[in-house]
């Protein structure tokens, strides 16, 4: 018997190009730099829907689990390989921590050099750590992430560097990847979809895919989209640049979003709402989504999930009490818990003897 390999299907196939490569500007030439990114799960919430009540169905597209731990894989795979054929010595980029991540892990694997420029002092440690060891030089300067992309866009003009910021389109067009997964695995776009704001990039490059398969008739729905910002670093929201923004969620701490007008245009097309949620909401559905859901996510993350909780309540840019019975709603959440461990409030137990009496007197139930 002649025994031939089953052709893989789009599931089984690793890494985000090899994926959907007829959606993104690669060729055969393009050499593809890889770490198997893309494909994270799309969790359905029980919990979470039964909040939102009304026959609503809540997924969370959980993309801590790519391989540095956020969505930025989606779009770094595309910008090092296509960096890479074009023969780029370095790349660069500013970042409030999880592009650096990314940008460095990719370098890496890419064998081209690395740089990455960070507000000093503002970046969770896992971040920074991953930064560190995956060999990229790091920059701290003094000012924040919009500073940081001011030099990063003076460094670029030189031939040396290539930014790999989202401000590179073949970022934003990995980046859709995430999109088409969703589609893919739901069989349609969901009426709603959730996500957090910062430079703007990532809402943007959802709202480019859901068109783009809508186009091709891969999806008959369009999603509204609901973007949230922190409270104190909104500048989508007030309409108007944040000179310091401040935020627990330090990965969406910008007051000068690169793709400011793009996001606009995304929130206007699909009749959605940019809304605001503060530090405390924040940290409060972080630790909500934990241990009830068993997802952990960085701060930043949590903004959709507690942007999904603002929105039942009327007091919301995007009341649900509009929304169609039986609604089919995704939350992103972009990082994983693990990268910000400072950002969480708990309390350590104190130690106890090896005995069982006094272990189950600890335990308490
Ligand atoms: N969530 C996380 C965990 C992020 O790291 C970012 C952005 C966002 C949300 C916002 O996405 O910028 O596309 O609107 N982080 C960038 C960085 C700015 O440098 O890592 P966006």
């Amino acid at each position: 018997m002649i025994m031939r390999a089953a052709t893989p299907s789009r599931e089984q196939r690793r890494g985000v190009i090899d994926r959907y490569r007829e959606f993104l500007p690669v060729s055969e030439a393009t050499p593809v730099v890889s770490l198997g990114e893309g494909n994270t799960p799309l969790i359905p919430c029980a919990r979470l829907s039964e909040k939102v009540g009304r026959g609503c169905q809540v997924f969370v597209k959980y993309e801590g689990l790519n391989p540095t731990g956020s969505f930025k894989d989606r779009g770094m795979t595309v910008a090092l390989s296509k960096a890479l054929e074009r023969g780029a010595q370095a790349v660069v980029c500013a970042s409030t921590g999880n592009t650096s991540a990314s940008a460095a892990a990719y370098a890496a694997r890419a064998c081209i050099r690395c740089a990455v420029i960070l507000p000093a002092g503002k970046i969770a440690s896992g971040k920074l750590v991953q930064a560190y060891v995956y060999g990229a030089k790091v920059v701290p300067i003094e000012g924040n992430f919009d500073a940081a992309l001011r030099v990063v866009r003076e460094l670029g003009r030189r031939p040396e560097f290539t930014i790999v910021n989202s401000i590179n389109p073949d970022r934003i067009a990995g980046q859709k990847s995430a999109a088409f997964e969703i589609v893919d695995e739901l069989g349609d776009a969901p009426d709603l979809h959730l996500l957090p704001v910062g430079n703007a990039g990532n809402i943007t490059a959802y709202w480019r895919a859901y068109r783009e398969y809508h186009n091709a008739a891969i999806a008959r729905n369009l999603p509204v989209m609901l973007g949230f910002q922190a409270a104190g670093s909104a500048p989508i929201f007030h309409d108007k640049v944040v000179e310091n923004p401040e935020t627990v969620a330090s990965a969406i701490r910008i007051g000068n979003p690169a793709s400011w007008q793009s996001a606009k245009e995304a929130i206007h097309d699909s009749k959605g709402e940019i809304d605001i949620v503060t530090d405390e909401e924040i940290l409060e559905a972080q630790q909500w989504l934990a241990s009830n859901e068993g997802i952990f996510v960085e701060p930043a993350s949590a903004a959709s999930i507690a942007g999904l909780f603002k929105c039942c309540d009327e007091r919301a840019a995007y009341p649900f009490k509009e929304l169609q019975p039986e609604s089919r709603i995704v939350c992103t959440v972009t990082g994983h818990g693990l990268k910000d461990p400072e950002a969480v409030r708990f309390t350590r137990g104190t130690s106890v003897q090896p005995l069982e009496a006094d272990v189950l007197r600890a335990i308490g139930f």
